[in-house]
């Protein structure tokens, strides 16, 4: 129960790494709130949630992120629904249009991505610090980053999806220096391979692909980024641990896959 009281707002909460985030946080006691685009998905899962003995209050918002008045306004009413919030979590995140090389991506997508990935997560981030975290000069954010927003993948379709992590990387250096004088710590994580449906997204939804991409070795679950994220946020608030890189031990490095791996450890 160890964020019994703590009030914390996830973005990207409907499926994937956000869901899986958002039940561990309720089994430890958090009261929550959900914001994604999927109304329905959002429902589901709020009433999900709700039925975990320990959570605490469980409310969403469904906006699309990167349009400002609508972040701005679901925040300041989940205010005043929850009271402050104590944890911010930039999960949501887009890659789209993959395999495709830079220059046969229509423009829409690199607008479209550019839209959640930075827009999105400055516009949430701007809104949580400004009605919440800065008046009381306390809070933790933590953004859920990639292991590429430091390398570049071996892949072809990451040209923009990279540059956007990268970007966040940046952000997030900045902001932590910016914040100084306040009791508010920003943290990141990267997560490598990790089973979702966002990865077959970006290998394009092709079996064969996804299938030859983990040859060998097998993608970490959502769960295991949970587990990472609640983790770091359990620190007490005189300790940050600034960033984290959490991959399948087989992932060596961001081109190095150890294709030995399950046979050795079948
Ligand atoms: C949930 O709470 C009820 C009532 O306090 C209790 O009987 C039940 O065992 C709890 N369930 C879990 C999974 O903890
Ligand atoms: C990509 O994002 C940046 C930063 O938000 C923005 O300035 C730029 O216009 C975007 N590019 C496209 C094509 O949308
Ligand atoms: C995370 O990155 C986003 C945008 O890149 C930024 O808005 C936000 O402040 C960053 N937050 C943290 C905790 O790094
Ligand atoms: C900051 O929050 C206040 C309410 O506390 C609000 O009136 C103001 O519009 C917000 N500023 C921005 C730039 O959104
Ligand atoms: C953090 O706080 C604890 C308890 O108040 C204290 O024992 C510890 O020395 C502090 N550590 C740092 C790095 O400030």
């Amino acid at each position: 129960m160890a964020f019994k009281g703590l009030v914390v707002l996830l973005t990207g909460a409907s499926m994937g790494i956000g869901e899986s985030i958002a039940n561990k946080l309720a089994e430890e006691g958090a009261s929550l709130v959900l914001l994604s685009r999927s109304e329905d998905k959002l429902a589901q899962l709020t009433k999900r949630l709700q039925g975990i003995n320990s959570s605490g209050k469980v409310i969403y918002r469904a906006v699309d992120i990167g349009d400002y008045a609508s972040v701005d306004s679901a925040v300041a009413s989940a205010i005043e629904d929850m009271g402050a919030l104590d944890i911010l979590i930039n999960n949501a995140g887009l890659a789209l249009g993959a395999p495709a090389r830079f220059p046969d991506l229509k423009i829409s997508d690199v607008s479209t991505m550019n839209n959640t990935n930075i827009n999105g997560m400055m516009f949430v981030t701007h809104s949580v610090l400004n009605r919440s975290m800065m008046p009381h000069k306390a809070g933790t954010i933590l953004n859920i980053t990639s292991i590429t927003g430091l390398e570049v993948p071996p892949f072809p379709g990451e040209a923009v999806y990279h540059a956007n992590k990268a970007c966040q990387e940046a952000f997030s250096n900045s902001l932590r220096n910016e914040l100084s004088e306040t009791n508010i710590r920003v943290l990141v994580l990267r997560p490598g391979c990790v089973a979702t449906n966002f990865h077959s997204l970006r290998v394009g939804h092709v079996k064969e692909k996804y299938d030859k991409f983990f040859e060998g070795f097998k993608p970490l679950e959502a769960e295991n980024i949970a587990t990472s994220a609640v983790y770091m946020l359990q620190q007490p608030m005189n300790v940050s641990i600034k960033a984290m890189d959490v991959v399948p031990s087989a992932q060596r490095s961001i081109v190095v896959f150890d294709r030995t791996w399950s046979k050795r450890n079948a």
